[in-house]
């Protein structure tokens, strides 16, 4: 099984470039399929959440051309199939925006109820009540979701939870709904608007997306464009904590600040130096970090695909933090893996109480999750001698590149599967 093997200590320095959005991409993709002639999507990740994605639309008879690694051309012209399931849908939670997009085009749509990462109950309620309230019934049986309608009709539908998949979710089949539907308590976040903006480039007719209210005017069918996915705020963020847990000095390029400034802001506030460019953010980690007080929250609040690398931080910094999930109850699986690291760290509920230390000491320990995973690679990053990290699949699920793009910026990190490429590594770095 692949592992990262690294040694830690060295300061990360030199520019980084971040890849397309994950989150926005995942439904971006989905979106594409509602039309009968060519969506062109570029700037997607390579990783593979995305792959599988793409995997998925190409099995339902869409037509797919992979451009290149990072541009795929969609027909949903040939779709033959609204049933979506096999293995890999089954571990990945995005599949569940395929219900929207082929209840809007199709009237029908039947999908395996969703995985993803285990950070806690991941219920659809919203999702399905959104459906419920266009006209569709909606099934759940044997591990499936089925939403049909004889036909969509707009309504005016308060979300009880802000939740990022149920606004894109319902958006999008309210797209090609008949008239007009009103969401409210919506999320905001970058991925919401970027759908947003695609269906509009496709022919919808959306407004306010970003805002706390989205208006949906139905239109009767979307056609082809081209689209190029924003750059994704989470990596950008894993790279700038990495800088800053590093005592680094890193210039993470092709970002749109202004999507940051959460992660930016808090930032400061422990005694980052942050420079902020047109398309750049330049992180100097300066000596040891103050202590803070951080709650995740919807956007733009602080994320919580931020909380596990920022608690690295504070683990590492003077005094104590104290940090509040308040998203997914299931967030502190790293915990335990930082605590033989040498963190010291007290979860209580949705709260963890870290008093910082001075150093971190290399350990075999496990990614729970995708962010969590990054998060222990930034503690590996930071702690002295060697820091295993298994179970990188997760990382993968999420991060392109993520190994080179750390060691090109002077971390010693390696992607190793066999005593023989452990060892090698061990006899470069203690020489290097
Ligand atoms: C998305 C992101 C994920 C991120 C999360 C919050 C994708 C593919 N994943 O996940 O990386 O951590 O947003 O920013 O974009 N909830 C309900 N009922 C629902 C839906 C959600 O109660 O029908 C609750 C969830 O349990 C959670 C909260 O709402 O407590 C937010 O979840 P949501 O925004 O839907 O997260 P995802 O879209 O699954």
């Amino acid at each position: 099984m692949k592992q990262y093997m690294i040694k830690g200590g060295n300061p990360l320095v030199g520019d980084v470039i971040i890849a397309g959005a994950k989150n926005a991409a995942l439904g971006l993709l989905a979106a594409a399929t509602m039309a009968d002639e060519m969506v062109l999507i570029d700037n997607l990740p390579d990783v593979d959440d995305i792959n599988a994605m793409v995997d998925t639309i190409e099995e339902s008879g869409a037509t797919v051309s992979r451009m290149d690694r990072h541009k795929v051309a969609i027909n949903g012209a040939t779709t033959f199939s609204q049933t979506v399931d096999n293995a890999v849908v089954r571990k990945m939670r995005a599949s569940y925006y395929l219900l929207g997009a082929m209840l809007g085009k199709y009237g029908h749509a039947q999908v395996a109820l969703p995985g993803g990462c285990n950070i806690g109950s991941r219920p659809i309620d919203q999702h399905l009540k959104g459906f419920e309230a266009l006209g569709a019934t909606v099934d759940v049986n044997w591990g499936m979701v089925s939403v049909h309608a004889e036909k969509l009709t707009g309504a005016h539908i308060f979300f009880d939870v802000v939740s990022v998949g149920a606004t894109i979710n319902v958006m999008m089949a309210a797209a090609l709904a008949e008239g007009k539907t009103v969401l409210e308590n919506v999320a905001k976040e970058p991925h919401v608007v970027d759908v947003a903006n695609l269906l509009n480039k496709m022919g919808a007719n959306i407004k306010g997306a970003g805002t706390d209210v989205i208006r949906v005017q139905g239109v009767k069918k979307l056609h082809g464009t081209e689209y190029s996915v924003i750059p994704d705020q989470i990596e950008a963020g894993t790279f700038m904590v990495a800088a800053a847990a590093t005592k680094g000095d890193v210039t993470v390029k092709n970002v749109i600040p202004k999507h940051l400034e959460c992660i930016s802001a808090k930032l400061r506030e422990i005694g980052c130096e942050i420079l902020e460019f047109d398309d750049a953010v330049r992180v100097i980690g300066k000596g040891r970090l103050k202590s803070s007080k951080i709650k995740t929250l919807p956007y733009p609040g602080f994320p919580t695909d931020m909380q596990p690398q920022i608690a690295v931080l504070l683990a590492l910094s003077k005094g104590t933090s104290i940090v509040t999930e308040s998203i997914f109850e299931n967030r502190f699986k790293y915990a335990d893996e930082l605590l033989r690291m040498g963190a010291s760290i007290q979860v209580e509920g949705n709260v963890a109480v870290i008093k910082g230390v001075e150093k971190l000491t290399g350990a075999d320990v496990s990614a729970p999750d995708l962010r969590a995973g990054a998060a222990l690679v930034i503690a590996g990053l930071t702690a002295v001698d060697y820091t295993h990290v298994d179970d990188i699949k997760y990382i993968m699920r999420g991060y392109e590149d993520f190994a080179e793009k750390l060691r090109s910026l002077g971390g010693q990190i390696a992607e190793v599967e066999t005593e023989e490429e452990i060892e090698r590594f061990k006899l470069k770095t203690r020489i290097g």
